[in-house]
């Protein structure tokens, strides 16, 4: 991480975010998660419940309450600390959304237009998609850039996004003849871990939206439901080679390889150093009992925040307040750069 601070005048920072609709499953734990909770010791976090990222697509009101605390206990059950990481839920720290209209006016319609993510997620009738669902990277480069963040830890699928976040941040600076004002965000994403797969079918990422539960192994699953999935995830006949290489046409084979690897904090080449020649059957019970031992607790941490509601929304009524501190100075001065005049006085 150093290296790319040294090149520029920003402070290290880190930020990411997490939408909370629905559970969060192995795919976020370890592509995203997992290196939130371990970039803390080191650095300065801040780590969002993004909800105005969620409310993109229709949500139930009720269910989104009860999901914004979900995925804060998920994060504090996972490992993050309320003290050193600043955990806050995206609407409560009106600088996303204000920084948000601003860089609408700066990023372009043809950069909006590449992004694939918008074109899976509004299927095939564009025309219903809300107009926020395609504008939705811009909000996320709002989101970095108003900490001016310099670190991004997240899966692979967000790394488009994070481009459109450099062009914001350079374009702003190139049009209001500001260089260096708004930092070069930089990805973080972890090679083992940056794209689990379903366990249903290898070509498909790991998701929430996935119909089948079967595809993914939810943080609130306990150990048996664990060892099922697992059990039944689907395999080819063959035994695991010897090389990376041979899994290349062995999508589910590899993924499991990778899920491996990533528990146990070793490559997939050591992984098939330990097992190669071994079949389904007996790989897939060290798996589960790896995934057992690792995942399993984190449901009960989860649930035992959630018996106290008023703790979970302290932590983020301080998240909040942390945030904007940082926030607000960062805000004032982007407006002014842009000229927008501001009489009245501010917190
Ligand atoms: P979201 O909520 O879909 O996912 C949260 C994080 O989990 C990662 N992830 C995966 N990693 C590996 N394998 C998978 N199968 C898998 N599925 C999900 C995602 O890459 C992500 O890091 N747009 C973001 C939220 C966001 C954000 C931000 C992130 C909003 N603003 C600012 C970073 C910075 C999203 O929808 O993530």
């Amino acid at each position: 991480m150093s290296d790319v601070a040294a090149k520029s005048t920003h402070p290290e920072r880190v930020f990411s975010g997490v939408q909370p609709s629905g559970n969060l499953h192995l795919g976020n734990y370890l592509g995203a998660v997992r290196e939130f909770v371990r970039l803390q010791e080191k650095h300065e976090c801040l780590y969002c419940v993004v909800d105005l990222h969620a409310i993109t697509v229709w949500q139930d009101p009720k269910a989104l309450t009860q999901s914004i605390r979900e995925l804060t206990a998920a994060f504090l059950a996972c490992g993050l600390d309320a003290k050193r990481s600043i955990i806050f839920n995206q609407s409560q720290v009106s600088a996303h959304a204000e920084l948000g209209w601003i860089f609408n006016c700066v990023a372009r319609l043809g950069w909006l237009n590449r992004m694939t993510q918008f074109k899976e997620k509004a299927g095939k009738d564009k025309e219903a998609a809300s107009i926020a669902l395609y504008d939705y990277p811009v909000l996320q480069a709002a989101d970095i850039l108003a900490y001016k963040a310099t670190h991004v830890p997240v899966g692979e699928d967000q790394k488009q996004h994070l481009e459109l976040s450099r062009d914001i941040a350079q374009k702003f600076n190139n049009d209001f003849k500001v260089p260096d004002f708004f930092p070069q965000p930089e990805p973080l994403i972890r090679d083992d871990a940056a794209r689990v797969m379903s366990l249903r079918d290898g070509s498909k990422k790991m998701s929430k939206s996935d119909p089948s539960d079967q595809s993914r192994i939810n943080l609130t699953d306990d150990a048996d439901a664990i060892a099922k999935k697992i059990r039944k995830a689907k395999t080819d006949p063959e035994p695991l080679p010897d090389t990376l290489k041979a899994l290349e046409h062995r999508p589910e084979a590899r993924n499991l390889v990778g899920i491996y690897a990533a528990l146990a904090d070793i490559t997939s080449e050591q992984v098939l150093q330990e097992h190669a020649g071994a079949q389904f059957g007996a790989f897939k019970p060290a798996l589960a009992d790896l995934c057992v031992e690792k995942i399993a607790p984190i449901a009960g941490e989860m649930r035992r925040w959630l018996e106290d509601i008023p703790a979970i929304d302290a932590v983020l009524a301080d998240g909040a307040e942390r945030a904007h501190a940082i926030a607000s100075p960062i805000l004032r001065d982007t407006y002014e750069v842009v000229g927008l005049l501001r009489t009245r006085a501010i917190s």
